[in-house]
């Protein structure tokens, strides 16, 4: 691991003190962190390096995932400096640049710098063009930007904010966030596969009936109604964090693949993921709205009541669709995708379900399809189910056999991200042509909301979401897990 200098833009955002300051104090706790590093943290208002250190440290205490220790914190906090900085006025890089420079002399550390973008998207743009233009990219080392969703907003933008990016960076340096990709099933499924031939041999196509994944939220807008009510389900969750486990669970789950191909397969699945033209898009996907509700008993108001939302806010807070792979080793298998906010309960999973013998059916009272559950948050697991018969009767009924691993105090997300970025692996960030090809597949869609095509269906909040969606299913005899 090689020295370094890690300068962070937004580092008195949100992202920063919950997600970022954690993940680095962990990597540190773990002897992750290159053994001199320079983080410099900047923002817009002015304040001093020592109460900069004082902020981390608030943000250690309130959201690190394993408590602080006061034998380390002194020497972890005095990797920190802050700079007070306007993104948008020339002079602001050039300081920056001399700050940078400054703390490399003093650390006699290589030039090796790692840019982490968790700004407002259109801050972007002004941001790499000065990064150029002040020289702060033209190190002797290396140099990298890792930038936070949304990246775009449909395939244009997401194409314009891609060209600016590669004027200053290539794609190789280029990180693009999906938070999804960094938790930690996820990155485990293929070793885990590997490591465990019963799964293999089961992850079959002969064998395999659906796929489906599901990314439920109990939460509702909350206090993110300016970007929600543009966004909606599709940006939010389903141009990203869906598509990414559809390409992760079609990649890894019929076949093992050597790591450093991952991504170039990814892109090979995401290319076979059938377009769904606008005009057939209601007949794919389902769109819908939470209504007023109850969240474990506690009543909550619907998604046109919420602060920020336009009353007649025609915005989807629920996604689901068919999907369809025209790749050989996913020839007939649906991909059933679905995602909503205030809905019955916090899951991340994705389910195989198995073709289900139905001979002599008499004598199969009872028994329902054999599932593999991945579980991939709010914890990891993996279960099988199958059938046993009750011994004092004829009937079958379902029994789980888990997997499960002690998933407490798991690396979060953001630390095995942060991690990979500063080895240089790439393999858990999305390359710019999965998301131009993800944007590509959902462009038919975004024509069809615009047009009116798609029904939006309300959905009453701690509900698993409209009726329409267990239709898709029962559509195909199937049925959501
Ligand atoms: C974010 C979305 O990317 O992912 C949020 O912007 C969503 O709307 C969140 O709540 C869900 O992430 P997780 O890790 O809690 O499943």
């Amino acid at each position: 691991m090689e020295d370094m200098t890690l300068v962070l833009f937004g580092a008195t955002g949100d992202l920063a003190q919950r997600k970022l300051f954690p993940a680095l104090y962990n990597l540190y706790l773990d002897g992750k962190l290159p053994a001199k590093v320079s983080i410099i943290g900047l923002g817009r208002k002015y304040i001093s390096d020592e109460a900069f250190q004082s902020k981390v440290e608030k943000a250690l205490r309130a959201y690190s995932r394993r408590s602080v220790q006061a034998s380390n914190l002194p020497d972890f906090l005095s990797k920190f400096r802050y700079f007070t900085f306007d993104a948008t006025i020339a002079e602001s890089y050039e300081k920056l640049l001399e700050l940078v420079e400054r703390r490399e002399n003093e650390l006699e550390i290589p030039q090796n710098r790692l840019f982490y973008l968790s700004v407002a998207p259109s801050l972007v743009d002004v941001i790499t063009t000065n990064l150029h233009a002040s020289g702060l990219d033209q190190n002797e080392g290396w140099k990298r930007l890792i930038i936070e969703k949304p990246f775009g907003s449909n395939i244009k933008t997401a194409r314009r904010l891609n060209d600016k990016l590669r004027q200053t960076f290539s794609e190789e340096e280029i990180y693009r966030i999906d938070h999804y990709l960094g938790k930690p099933m996820v990155q485990s499924l293929n070793t885990l596969i590997l490591a465990n031939p019963v799964l293999d041999s089961l992850l079959d196509q002969k064998l395999i009936s659906n796929v489906q994944i599901t990314a439920s939220e109990v939460v509702g807008v909350e206090t993110r109604a300016d970007y929600y009510d543009k966004a909606g389900a599709i940006r939010d969750m389903v141009q990203n964090h869906l598509l990414q486990l559809v390409m992760t669970a079609a990649l890894y789950l019929p076949e093992n693949l050597a790591e450093n191909k991952t991504r170039a397969k990814k892109t090979e699945i995401i290319k076979s993921l059938r377009l769904i033209p606008k005009e057939e898009a209601h007949q794919h996907v389902v769109r819908g709205q939470y209504e007023a509700g109850e969240i474990h008993d506690v009543p909550v108001i619907g998604y046109k009541e919420e602060q920020g939302v336009d009353a007649s806010s025609k915005n989807d807070t629920y996604f689901a669709a068919r999907l369809a792979i025209d790749h050989p080793a996913w020839e007939g298998i649906p991909f059933y995708i679905r995602t909503g906010k205030r809905m019955d309960k916090k899951s991340t999973q994705i389910v195989v379900e198995f073709k289900h013998k139905m001979v002599d059916s008499t004598k199969l009272q009872g028994t329902s399809p054999n599932l593999l559950v991945l579980e991939i948050s709010p914890n990891e697991s993996i279960s099988l189910r199958v059938n046993l018969k009750e011994p004092s009767g004829s009937q079958f009924k379902p029994v789980w056999i888990d997997f499960s691993t002690n998933s407490e105090n798991q690396p979060e997300a953001y630390e095995l991200l942060l991690f990979d970025a500063i080895l240089g692996d790439s393999t858990f960030f999305a390359h710019w042509k999965e998301v131009e090809l993800s944007w590509e597949w959902i462009e038919p869609l975004l024509e069809a909301y615009q047009e009116d095509l798609l029904p939006l269906h309300p959905y009453r909040s701690g509900s698993t979401g409209p009726e329409a969606a267990d239709e898709l299913l029962q559509e195909d005899q199937h049925k959501w897990w």
